[in-house]
């Protein structure tokens, strides 16, 4: 239940004595969910009786049907105590709820493993989140302030209440809910649209997106991808799109049914299911968590409980010589069919940024999904020069970025210097000053790979771990540029005196600290280029590594 404004100022007030919790992004979907109706008849994160009544009979405990927990994760000695009210916030600290804590109760992690997932694999994402939550579950009345607020395709983001009326307006009495957590090719767009017309029904799209990460590009593009095919795909009234902020359980069958019951509450009356329906992949002997059509049998079993139809599906095979689509019991003998696998979606066109076939994706949204991976030459790329003081790393830095602008690659630079006196002012030369600075790099590049930007570092860099580290930040299009200059070149050139200072401190007995000399440089294991800038100029040190970058594809003549 959402509760009126000024109850929420109530509660808003009062809510700084309270014991809070942050809600992670399972209980902020889960606690959306509850808000709307979305999980109807469940008001509340369920109490005990109910858990394990659905661990042990998939029923809640008044009898009706119900496949999964839905549970809020607690750890005990966090100051909530039963009768004592628990605030709930997200992860910018906003307080999205209240909850009556009537309940703590212990998890029964294996039952709920074995009974909900059907196994007890770590493999399995759901067994995952169990084993890592901590042992208790909590419940009581749910008051919610408001939904988590969504900023993005706000427009998509109807209720149970006003999807409901929306049918209505249209005047669908039939509404068939296609809901998926992947892009949607033809192969499925067809048979959605054929049960669609066979039953003289509405078609809803219902896209599962969690709460949404910012600058979570993938995201975005996903829901920017269904909008296209709806628009462009469909006639206008056939077809509704609607997201729905849910984080699945991947628990197959048990997903499905879940599935089928919030579809009914958004008002549909059939719902699709294929084959592999929410599966979590492989299991650690590298078989099916769930054969491919146990989400299928299973929701025709419990269907006339739901009171939502399944329609079983299997996804639709393109005839070339047709230039039409057929259900694969409907392919005639001898036929030519064509298909493009999930693989290779992602590895031979996605990835490559090559727009997939109009046979086989509407052209709207194959312009949108080739944006995701644009070619290697438009990526963001992160170049990072590490190497002794003195080892040429900026010089050389400093005449690489001259030369990527030739290429249309515009750089930030990040030099070590002018971030201590920035980003990392007051920063000091310990192990875990550097540590910080090093992550502080990391992080910035990362973020600038992210939306696609070149950025070059430049910083001594000495150890190996936080230099790994910032490579995985940038999603591995990371280029290491290890200057290997002996140290006795690097003391020769000497340019701030420094390990001068450094050699007369050891000699003191006082030490500085001072990498190469009394602090250890960990020389990268496999940096894609070594540069020993006593044997090359700074110009043919450039070209090396213009010529790398060019062989890994980041620039293209
Ligand atoms: S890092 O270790 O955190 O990567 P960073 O690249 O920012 O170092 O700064 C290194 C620069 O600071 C060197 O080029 C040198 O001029 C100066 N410096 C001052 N003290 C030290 C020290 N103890 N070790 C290494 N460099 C130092």
């Amino acid at each position: 239940m959402i509760v009126t404004e000024s109850r929420a100022n109530e509660i808003k007030a009062a809510s700084k004595d309270y014991p809070s919790i942050t809600l992670d992004e399972r209980g902020l979907c889960d606690l959306e969910l509850l808000a709307v109706g979305g999980f109807s008849p469940l008001k509340t994160f369920m109490g005990q009786n109910d858990y394990l009544s659905v661990l042990q009979n998939m029923r809640l405990a008044n009898g009706t049907l119900w496949p999964l927990p839905v549970t809020l994760p607690v750890d005990p000695s966090s100051g909530l105590e039963v009768g004592k009210p628990l605030a709930l916030r997200d992860v910018y600290g906003n307080l999205v709820g209240l909850l009556h804590v009537q309940e703590i109760y212990p998890i029964e992690k294996p039952l709920e493993a074995a009974s909900a997932y059907g196994t007890h694999d770590p493999l399995h994402p759901s067994v995952a989140y169990l084993n890592r939550s901590s042992g208790h579950y909590c419940s009581g009345p749910l008051e919610v302030i408001r939904v988590p607020p969504h900023y993005d395709f706000v427009s998509l983001r109807r209720t149970p209440a006003e999807l409901r009326e929306h049918f209505e307006k249209l005047g669908w009495s039939k509404i068939v809910a296609f809901q998926t957590s992947a892009y949607m090719f033809r192969p499925h767009e067809e048979p959605a649209r054929n049960a669609a017309s066979q039953i003289g029904a509405g078609l809803l799209i219902q896209p599962v997106v969690g709460t949404t990460k910012p600058g979570d590009v993938d995201h975005y593009t996903r829901i920017r991808s269904y909008k296209a095919l709806a628009e462009t795909a469909f006639e206008p009234g056939q077809c509704v799109l609607s997201l729905l902020p849910l984080t699945t359980r991947m628990a197959g069958p048990r997903d499905a049914l879940l599935g089928s019951i919030i579809s009914r509450n958004f008002g549909c009356t059939h719902f699709m299911v294929g084959p592999d329906h929410s599966s979590p992949g492989l299991d650690s002997n590298g078989k099916p968590f769930y054969s491919p059509l146990a989400a299928q049998e299973f929701l025709k079993s419990n269907q006339d409980e739901i009171g939502v139809r399944p329609i079983g599906y299997t996804p639709w095979v393109y005839l070339p010589d047709l230039d039409q689509f057929a259900s694969p019991d409907d392919i005639p003998a001898g036929s030519k069919t064509a298909d493009i696998s999930a693989d290779q979606v992602r590895d031979d066109y996605l990835a490559r940024g090559i727009p997939l076939p109009d046979w086989f994706c509407r052209p709207a949204v194959a312009s949108i999904l080739s944006e995701i991976s644009p070619p290697k030459n438009r990526q963001g790329l992160t170049i990072w020069f590490t190497g002794l003081s003195g080892s040429g790393k900026s010089t050389i830095a400093h005449g690489l970025v001259e030369r990527l602008a030739e290429y249309g690659r515009n750089v930030a630079f990040l030099d070590g210097d002018e971030i201590r006196t920035h980003l990392s002012k007051g920063l000091g030369f310990s192990k875990e000053d550097r540590d910080t600075n090093i992550h502080r790099v990391g992080y910035v590049a990362g973020l600038l790979a992210a939306q696609g930007g070149t950025t070059i570092c430049s910083v001594v860099s000495p150890y190996r771990a936080p230099r790994d580290h910032a490579r995985k930040l940038s999603r591995g299009h990371f280029v290491e540029i290890f200057c290997d200059t002996p140290i006795d070149i690097c003391e020769t050139r000497d340019v701030k005196g420094l390990y001068a200072k450094a050699r007369a401190a050891v000699a003191d007995g006082k030490g500085l600290g001072f990498t190469g000399v009394d602090d250890p440089y960990e020389p990268p294991l496999n940096p894609e280029v070594t540069l020993n800038t006593s044997r090359l100029g700074v110009p043919e040190c450039v070209d090396v590594i213009v010529g790398k970058l060019k062989e890994l594809g980041y620039i293209t003549d």
